[in-house]
């Protein structure tokens, strides 16, 4: 059932569910997570079981503000400060050391805990009333089964899990990506996933590099969000350059079916049957538009999803490397 998060008896519902250990759908700014008491066991357990996600990998607990922090972690190096000052709340998750004995099943078993303070009203209204209720943190990985694309609208959430689930709706997910995510348990930040905050602006705001080293990410505890083909649409996603797109419309002509195509450049086919959708020119907007896209190409059954090459600019980062995984799954 999906309630209007802007309605104050709706958050008390979700907040009151959390609290007796059940699920909650949650809008936040990047996607819309899926929502359990981070301390309770058996609603974390939950969480596993619907996804379809193997209880070793680890889910993001949320959190009202960085004073919740030390509930969760030991210890938080200078960066991490600085990331969190300049970035919370907003859509970067952090990997700190985890206090023996807290948000364990969350956490995967891992002995570090991944924290994000989200900046969605809702989300923040949400936090603050399961406060009220003893309830610190919220376990939430995005609300999609495992390895699918993950959910931007309340409408896809209950297209995932179905109409028992309570959704608090949103609106439509302003950034439309998942967060940044930084490993903080190093003496050096690792960047594990890149988000709407790409390396330039999180070296910024961290006051040093960013280590990307691949050996590291081998080692590094597992992130579903950093396994080559996740994100993935039903249909075979493939990444073109726009001379590829024209050429392959061209040889198929009114024969192409089945086919659904994403680009910046304008293209044109004689078949009626195919799908094309512009590509927004701007990075944060195709970002926005991203997984909807995917999810309507896939609502109307087509085979094959034609994605024109994004640019390399480093404010593509993040769509750039959901699309390669994307494709990675086909
Ligand atoms: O924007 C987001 O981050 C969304 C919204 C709902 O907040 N959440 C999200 O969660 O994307 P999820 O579970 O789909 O992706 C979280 C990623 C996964 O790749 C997970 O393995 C990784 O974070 N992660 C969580 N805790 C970790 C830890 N202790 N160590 C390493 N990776 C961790
Ligand atoms: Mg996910």
């Amino acid at each position: 059932m999906i309630l209007d998060g802007s309605q104050a008896d709706a958050i008390a519902r979700a907040a009151d569910a959390l609290a007796a250990g059940e699920l909650v759908g949650l809008p936040t700014e990047t996607v819309y997570g899926l929502a359990a008491d981070a301390d309770n066991a058996a609603a974390v357990a939950a969480i596993y079981r619907a996804k379809g996600r193997p209880e070793d990998h680890p889910l993001i607990v949320h959190v009202a503000s960085a004073t919740d922090v030390a509930r969760f972690a030991t210890t938080v190096p200078a960066f991490a400060q600085r990331l969190m000052a300049a970035c919370w709340p907003g859509p970067l998750t952090l990997i700190l050391p985890r206090r023996a004995g807290v948000a364990e099943r969350a956490a995967g078993g891992q002995p570090t805990i991944g924290l994000r303070c989200p900046a969605h009203p809702v989300a923040r209204d949400l936090l603050a009333a399961c406060a009220a209720r003893g309830v610190h943190g919220l376990a939430a990985p995005s609300a999609n089964r495992f390895g699918r694309v993950s959910p931007t609208t309340a409408a896809h959430v209950a297209a995932e899990f179905g109409d028992a689930l309570l959704v608090l709706d949103g609106g439509p997910c302003p950034i439309g990506i998942e967060s940044a995510i930084v490993d903080a348990t190093r003496a050096a930040p690792v960047l594990l996933r890149p988000g709407q905050l790409g390396r330039a602006a999180l070296e910024r705001a961290a006051g040093e590099p960013l280590l990307a080293d691949d050996a590291l990410l081998q080692q590094a505890p597992k992130a579903s969000g950093t396994l080559a083909a996740h994100y993935a649409p039903r249909a075979r996603l493939r990444l073109m350059e726009a001379r590829e797109l024209r050429a392959a419309l061209d040889i198929l002509g009114s024969e192409a079916r089945h086919i659904a195509v994403w680009s910046r450049a304008p293209l044109r086919s004689a078949s009626s049957a195919l799908l094309l959708r512009r590509m927004p020119d701007d990075a944060a907007d195709a970002a926005r538009e991203l997984f909807a896209v995917l999810r309507s190409f896939d609502d109307a059954g087509v085979k094959l999803i034609w994605v024109e090459t994004p640019p390399a600019g480093a404010d593509w980062d993040g769509v750039r490397d959901r699309l390669e995984r994307a494709a990675a799954a086909a």
